[in-house]
């Protein structure tokens, strides 16, 4: 199976070539990251206007690299923003139209939970996922493909917003994770202690909005005092990752999952991977991430997740559909 994956739902522009054999032959990405930061976020028509630049130019790119012709086409359907998602489903389903291929709507947080198998040491059925991105923070029991039952969720901000909204408070412009996480390494650690919200009481859930006042407080209060602005970005940060490793702790315990996997953008944090590989040591149990290429927003694993439900022989019909809000479970 050959299948051309199309990524489109915020501010990454993607393609990529997979195929079952070869795994990922090519993948080609344009990242407005730039044009957004100046607003200190995304802007929705701003993205929309820019996938429809860089689709077509992409995706030659690694049709031309792969040199063969596809199977299938799979692009992101949902969740994300409306019209970026329009402008890679028109074109991922008309593609597929023309070309005489099945097409298939991927769903963006599987294609993260899916990443990891992109990886030369991929995890196996069952697992626990904890999913942390930009838009979401779960904690999913994957049984096979297609088989997620959600475990908790974040009630407010998921992990990365946090971050970036953070970061924006500081004035540490957009995105904020890799921003904190930088400035972090020069933080002192323990100088500002910020609270693990909701791993005081029992369940799976998170709570991250609470985190940004904590950091803008302390930010207001210190900020002429000399390191203080990299002690709150470490303080932050040891609270997000204390907080997702804890999590991570009780279902593992909870589910007895033999194998912990951690995807979405925020899965690059180094941090975060050292203390759930520690903890992983800890509980005896296996520990994968996706290649960090992998993490953030990419077409690679829309072109797997696609490949995995095409070679179950499901695929889109004719009508161009996309699915902003869609939930995965
Ligand atoms: O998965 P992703 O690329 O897009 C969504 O589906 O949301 O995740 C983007 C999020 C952003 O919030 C970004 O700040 C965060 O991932 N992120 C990080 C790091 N790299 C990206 N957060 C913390 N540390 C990082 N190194
Ligand atoms: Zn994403």
């Amino acid at each position: 199976m050959r299948v051309l994956g199309i990524e489109t739902s915020c501010d990454e522009t993607a393609a990529a070539f997979y195929c079952d054999e070869r795994g990922v032959v090519a993948h080609a990405l344009y990242s407005q990251v730039e044009m957004h930061a100046r607003y200190g976020g995304v802007v929705p028509e701003l993205a929309s206007r820019d996938h429809v630049r860089k689709l077509v130019p992409l995706i030659r790119e690694v049709m031309d690299r792969a040199g063969e012709p596809v199977d299938g086409v799979a692009y992101t359907s949902g969740p994300g923003l409306v019209g970026a998602l329009l402008v890679g489903a028109a074109l991922g389903r008309s593609l597929a139209y023309a070309w005489g291929v099945p097409a298939v709507e991927v769903h963006h947080m599987e294609a993260h939970l899916l990443a990891p198998m992109l990886a030369p040491d991929r995890p196996e059925f069952p697992f626990l996922a904890l999913l942390v991105s930009g838009g979401h923070t779960q904690l999913v029991a994957v049984e096979a493909l297609g088989r997620y039952t959600l475990l908790g969720e974040s009630v407010d901000d998921a992990a990365g917003e946090a971050f970036d909204k953070t970061a924006k408070l500081m004035g540490l412009g957009y995105p904020g994770g890799p921003a904190i996480s930088k400035l972090a390494q020069q933080g002192t650690p323990g100088r500002f202690h910020f609270p693990r919200p909701m791993t005081h009481k029992p369940g799976l859930d998170f709570s991250f909005s609470g985190l940004k006042t904590s950091a803008l407080n302390t930010w207001q209060n210190h900020r002429d005092e000399p390191n203080a602005k990299a002690d709150i970005a470490r303080a932050f940060e040891d609270a997000v990752v204390d907080t997702l490793a804890q999590k991570c702790q009780r279902a593992l315990e909870e589910t007895g999952m033999p194998r912990l996997v951690i995807a979405g953008g925020v899965s690059a944090n180094g941090p975060l991977r050292e203390a759930l590989s520690r903890l992983a040591r800890d509980l005896g149990v296996e520990v994968f991430y996706p290649p960090l290429a992998y993490c953030t927003d990419n077409a690679a694993m829309v072109a797997y997740a696609g490949a995995q439900h095409l070679g179950r022989g499901e695929s889109a019909g004719l009508g161009i559909r996309v699915q902003p809000r869609w939930p995965m479970m």
